[in-house]
């Protein structure tokens, strides 16, 4: 991948798009096609990972743009429903292109295995007992996971936690390399409890692993020069001084904060999703780091620079994989890997934080200027006219009108469309007759 500048992309149709991709990936444009027409999973597979299977249910799949990071270009894969997400986030990704793009780092994949005691009548003497019996905890939990030692992973130390009322917990902390590691952390949870109960003394109680991957979080900076901020008349500053008022604002206030992050994790998300990852556990990971300071904060904020640019700061846990899990059964998450060059797990996170940036930036931006209705409504006019049966060419009349009218409702959409059949229906006649 050498460009993800792919100008006009949003005007192309669906097999020029698929056309445009494939060349600019160096992928077979017949093998793209047929993992995206197919939704990626068919039924009899999915009646092998989950129960009570009845079909499938699908999602649009996008291809997020512009995105440079650590200064090499990326293609985002984007699975999502809401209207904006993928071209909000697109256009945000152009304008941090204009200061060097992305710059992003990770901690090295540490998850964490919990082993709850109970019970425990000398907290002093177990914690002592256990930390002098660190390196056989760790060569125990090693053991119960060969593959991944083999892959350079592998249990790395031990903490131990009082939580009072003679509940100790004990975390050992695990680099999961390539993979989001639940599987490979329970097996080591579950391992090594006995031994960890033996030595303090206590009874076991849940062997887990925790959500809240603090250990293996991303931090994404970017550094906007204030004239690429200006747009329709307004000045490079006054856009800028407004997405810091509204990062103050969320810094300040946790009902704010919830929404600013939900923005966040628009992007977060879609990239989660179409590269095949667990969005449940990554969404419990940051909203649980969002309040680690006992209170509920923003996972990203804005302050001007010394030069007067834009600085953003994202840091969020994400634990992901580019191994394991769904993405062996699931041919779209696969594609989605593969179109997003990403090579590790790390860098992955990486990509996926520059999302979430972009996210966050495209909505302040907006809401701190014309508001987000504008922009949304149009995309959104699309989506209430496919509701009413609109189809092709028809879906982007009856938008336009529905949104020119500023009625984007159901009620106008049918209408609007009734209408334009009612004319096609007369000229077809007319045109018959003659
Ligand atoms: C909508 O999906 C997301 C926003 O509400 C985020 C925000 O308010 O920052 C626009």
């Amino acid at each position: 991948m050498t460009n993800s500048r792919l100008p006009g992309f949003y005007k192309l149709s669906v097999e020029e798009r698929r056309r445009v991709a494939a060349q600019a990936l160096g992928v077979d444009v017949a093998d793209l096609s047929r993992a995206l027409s197919s939704g990626g999973m068919d039924c009899a597979t999915a009646d092998k990972s989950v129960e009570n299977v009845i079909g499938m249910y699908s999602l649009p799949f996008a291809l997020g743009l512009n995105v440079q990071l650590n200064g090499r270009d990326y293609l985002a894969p984007m699975v999502v429903e809401e209207a904006s997400v993928v071209a909000a986030a697109s256009n945000a990704a152009r304008i941090v292109r204009a200061g060097g793009g992305f710059h992003a780092e990770t901690d090295a994949p540490i998850m964490i295995a919990q082993v709850q005691l109970d019970d425990v009548r000398d907290v002093a003497a177990a914690t002592a007992a256990l930390l002098a019996e660190t390196e056989t905890i760790l060569a125990e939990a090693n053991a119960a996971v060969p593959g991944l030692v083999v892959r350079g992973g592998g249990a790395r130390a031990i903490e131990v936690r009082d939580l009072g009322d003679g509940m100790l917990v004990v975390h050992v902390l695990v680099d999961c390399r390539d993979a989001m590691g639940a599987n490979l952390v329970n097996t080591i949870a579950e391992e090594v409890a006995p031994r960890i109960a033996h030595l303090a003394g206590g009874r076991i109680g849940l062997r887990i692993l925790s959500n809240l991957a603090d250990r293996r979080c991303v931090r994404v900076t970017a550094s906007i020069p204030v004239e690429a901020l200006a747009f329709e008349g307004r000045s490079g500053e006054s856009v800028r001084d407004g997405i810091v008022r509204a990062s103050r604002f969320a810094e300040k206030d946790p009902y704010r904060a919830a929404t600013h992050n939900k923005g966040v994790m628009n992007g977060i998300d879609a990239v989660v999703i179409a590269t095949g990852n667990d969005w449940r556990a990554v969404e419990a990971g940051a909203h649980a780091y969002a309040a680690r300071n006992g209170k509920y904060e923003p996972l990203c904020t804005w302050r001007i620079g010394d030069d007067g640019s834009l600085v953003g700061e994202l840091a969020m846990p994400l634990s992901l994989g580019i191994v394991g899990g769904s993405i062996r059964i699931h041919g779209g998450a696969r594609l989605g890997l593969e179109m997003s060059g990403v090579q590790s797990a790390s860098e992955l996170a990486m990509l996926v934080g520059c999302v979430g940036m972009a996210s966050n930036l495209a909505a302040l931006r907006a809401l701190a200027t014309d508001g987000i209705q504008r922009g949304h409504m149009l995309l959104h006019a699309r989506t209430v006219a496919i509701a009413v049966g609109a189809r092709g060419e028809q879906v982007e009349h009856v938008a336009a009108e529905i949104h020119a009218r500023g009625n984007v409702t159901l009620d106008a959409a049918r209408d609007a469309l009734a209408r334009m059949v009612a004319v096609s229906g007369a000229l077809s006649v007319g045109l018959g007759g003659e």
